[in-house]
């Protein structure tokens, strides 16, 4: 069997790994791999990885010490000739001209969208594996990105704090996460933050100044809010201007993380999960499934047809009412 791997979207920390087990465990099967750069549009390019030997294939050599490497090094794009009734019928011809039987695309919503439309032009297997940074994919309790993206968050609010601290200000930080919470939340509680603005809960501007003013009298030094680049009240730049009209109790001064938290070599948590996802996307394949991701769920191995994966992925109301009694 032939298998086509490719990253889609935006990149996140543990997709070399990902295609690292893609690669080994088809080779340790006897099936041959086929790298797909620069996702769909590369596809429809025909634009494939090359082994040392020339060859467009990827060989276990191919993926050597891949483990600890931040991005893709299959490279990813977001492609809008794929998702039109041309591109989508141009990829499958390319693929059935390629003979590649079975795709593992890795990436988020985006991609399993494409996954399903191509469904409609060709019969090969497809098995996904999550891929960003958001964890906004229902079906799987973590995805592959997610826990390095929450840890450079939090060592960059740890310096923050620092100097809030020295200088009795206040913070806003804005992480990503376009439709989601869950890295600001997570980024909140283990940094300790006093507020956290996120898509899935009301933003009331009022009840957050009353809140800091009563940590003020009650000795706080510094407040650090986590602002989810997609709340509903807007970024961290709209907010801070509200916070000043509402006579925060502070001195406030903003920072947006932003790609930095795309970025760097992905923590152990990523690489095993990545690399747990990209083996059993391809016993998988074997095994005769299609249509689904492959993900992880309480520490078990699950598949999840696409459909089921779109969707808010909800954050648990209990961390948010955890971190309302943390920070007092
Ligand atoms: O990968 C998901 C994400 O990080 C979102 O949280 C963010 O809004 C978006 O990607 C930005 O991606 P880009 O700048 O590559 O379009």
């Amino acid at each position: 069997m032939r298998i086509g791997v490719f990253c889609s979207g935006g990149d996140a920390p543990g997709m070399n790994a990902c295609v690292r087990a893609v690669v080994r465990t088809a080779a340790e099967a006897g099936q041959e791999v086929i790298g797909i750069l620069r996702g769909y549009q590369g596809l429809l390019e025909e634009d494939f990885f090359v082994a040392s030997d020339g060859k467009p294939h990827m060989t276990a050599r191919s993926v050597s010490n891949l483990s600890p490497l931040g991005g893709t090094i299959l490279r990813t794009s977001r492609s809008s000739e794929f998702q039109t009734e041309a591109g989508l019928k141009k990829a499958a011809a390319i693929l059935r001209r390629n003979k590649i039987d079975a795709l593992v695309p890795i990436g988020g919503d985006g991609t399993f969208h494409g996954a399903v439309a191509l469904a409609r032009y060709w019969d090969g297997r497809i098995i996904g594996c999550p891929g960003t940074i958001d964890n906004d994919l229902r079906g799987t309790d973590y995805t592959i990105g997610f826990a390095t993206a929450v840890h450079t968050a939090v060592e960059a609010v740890d310096k923050l704090r620092d100097t809030a601290e020295s200088h009795e200000r206040m913070f806003l930080v804005e992480v990503m996460g376009r439709h989601s919470g869950y890295i600001a939340l997570y980024t909140a509680l283990a940094a300790g933050a006093e507020v956290v603005c996120i898509p899935e809960t009301p933003t009331h501007i009022v009840r957050i100044i009353e809140k800091i003013k009563s940590l003020r009298a009650r000795g706080k030094k510094s407040i650090i809010a986590i602002v989810a680049e997609g709340d509903e009240a807007g970024g961290a730049a709209g907010l801070v201007e509200r916070f000043r009209a509402h006579g925060a109790p502070f001195d406030i001064r903003t920072v947006i993380l932003g790609h930095v938290q795309r970025g760097g070599s992905p923590v152990p948590a990523d690489r095993i999960l990545a690399t747990r996802l990209g083996a059993f996307a391809v016993r998988s394949i074997l095994d005769g499934h299609s249509g689904k991701m492959a993900g992880q769920t309480r520490g078990e191995l699950v598949l999840v047809p696409f459909p089921d994966t779109f969707g808010h992925n909800p954050v648990p109301p209990e961390l948010i009412e955890l971190l309302e009694t943390m920070a007092t």
